[in-house]
């Protein structure tokens, strides 16, 4: 089965928000969720990142509120939240409106003033899936507030906004990449991010030969639930071994020289982020000469240090990977691995376009019989980074 198919644009929101509110939107925005190609649980790390904006975005349509409070509904046909001013820039109930509070908050801290709205969400990103859906809520809802405030604010600002409410709002010690992306994306191109100083560059990815698979685990996963952030004190406490600041500052012969004083878990955890790094460089250079095989290579690489060094894999994303050279079809996928935070979610996979479908189906296939579960698939290009798609004047 394919993933979420049903789309969101002005056309169908408009109408849910008049029925919602009984007037129309003034600013309607998007965001967009993402898949990572590789550089995983690098980007805390001052490292190096390479991920794609997907075609799957949340929307946001607002315009002022009559009655002198917020009032916001999560989802078409969800029950509407009603806040005053203040309790709105403060972490509160239910639990999604965190994400709007959060980004409120941040924007006041930079002296940008909130009025209230009236606020309907829609979103086609997967939840839960590893996918970025809560940064396309961020990013979007940042980008609908600061056109409707008419303030400028600057896409990588935007996903520092983003970043600042998972860490302040939703406790989610994320680092910068979901978001960044989110804001930054660009259709046809992955984007390949410094974390040390967020400079950036797009890499053009429109080979029609060859496809992106994203497979869903199934496996509901949770950045909140601490195997997240155990894994940023562990590399925290290999900097301090290592007197580097950042795991960006070490290479592979300093590990060697320091294996003894690391121990064998650091020393795994730091091996993973400085070879991870070095496999973001290689791919890239892949990418830009359409060297499948090699950035398969690199993919292939990054999934069995996840696995083994960084362990945030499972059993179920396991399988999946394995099932990527088990499959009758096999040849015809040149590199699979887990995408995201791990303990659960997608898996990303480049496959030969003329065979993706049959890739796909044997894969869901293999799955079910494995592990008896049935899951779903979305074959994607790069979509954009957040955007308008309508303002009143
Ligand atoms: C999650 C976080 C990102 C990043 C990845 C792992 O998606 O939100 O900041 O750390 O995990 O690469």
């Amino acid at each position: 089965m394919e993933m979420e198919q049903r789309s969101i644009s002005v056309n169908t929101i408009s109408p849910l928000f008049e029925q919602s509110f009984g007037h129309e939107p003034q600013v309607i925005a998007a965001a967009p969720g993402r898949v990572n190609l590789i550089g995983e649980h690098t980007d805390y790390n001052n490292g190096f990142v390479l991920p794609m904006a997907l075609e799957k975005i949340n929307v946001v349509a607002l315009a002022p509120s009559p009655t002198g409070k917020h009032r916001w509904i999560g989802s078409p046909g969800d029950v509407v939240v009603e806040l005053d001013t203040e309790a709105a820039a403060v972490p509160g109930e239910p639990f999604w409106s965190n994400y709007v509070r959060g980004v409120i908050c941040m924007l006041q801290r930079r002296g940008v003033t909130v009025p209230p709205v009236d606020m309907l969400v829609d979103s086609n990103v997967p939840r839960g899936g590893g996918l970025s859906s809560s940064a396309a809520f961020e990013v979007s809802v940042c980008t609908a507030l600061a056109t409707f405030c008419g303030v400028d604010i600057s896409p990588t600002e935007r996903a520092v906004i983003g970043r600042e409410t998972e860490h302040e709002f939703v406790h989610v010690p994320c680092g910068i990449m979901d978001q960044f992306i989110s804001a930054n994306g660009k259709k046809d191109h992955a984007l390949m991010l410094d974390c040390r100083d967020l400079s950036y560059r797009y890499i053009p990815m429109v080979d029609p030969q060859v496809s992106v698979l994203v497979i869903d685990s199934a496996v509901k996963h949770s950045l909140a639930d601490g195997g997240y952030a155990a894994r940023r004190k562990n590399c925290e406490d290999a900097c301090s071994i290592l007197g580097v600041s950042s795991l960006r500052e070490a290479t592979l012969p300093m590990l060697e020289a320091h294996k003894a004083q690391l121990g064998d878990l650091c020393y795994r955890r730091a091996r993973h982020v400085v070879a991870e790094n070095l496999r973001v460089a290689a791919f890239a250079a892949a990418l830009e000469k359409k060297d499948w095989e090699a950035a398969g290579i690199a993919m292939r690489g990054s999934h069995a240090s996840l696995r083994d060094d960084f362990e945030v894999s499972c059993a179920e994303v396991d399988t999946l990977v394995n099932l990527s050279y088990t499959i009758p079809s096999a040849e015809s996928v040149y590199g699979a691995r887990m995408t995201g935070g791990g303990f659960g979610g997608c898996i990303v996979a480049l496959v030969k376009s003329e065979d993706v479908e049959k890739v796909a189906s044997e894969m869901l296939e293999g799955y079910r019989e494995a592990l008896g579960i049935e899951t779903s698939y979305l074959v994607t290009r790069p979509g954009a980074g957040a955007r308008i798609l309508f303002q009143a004047h």
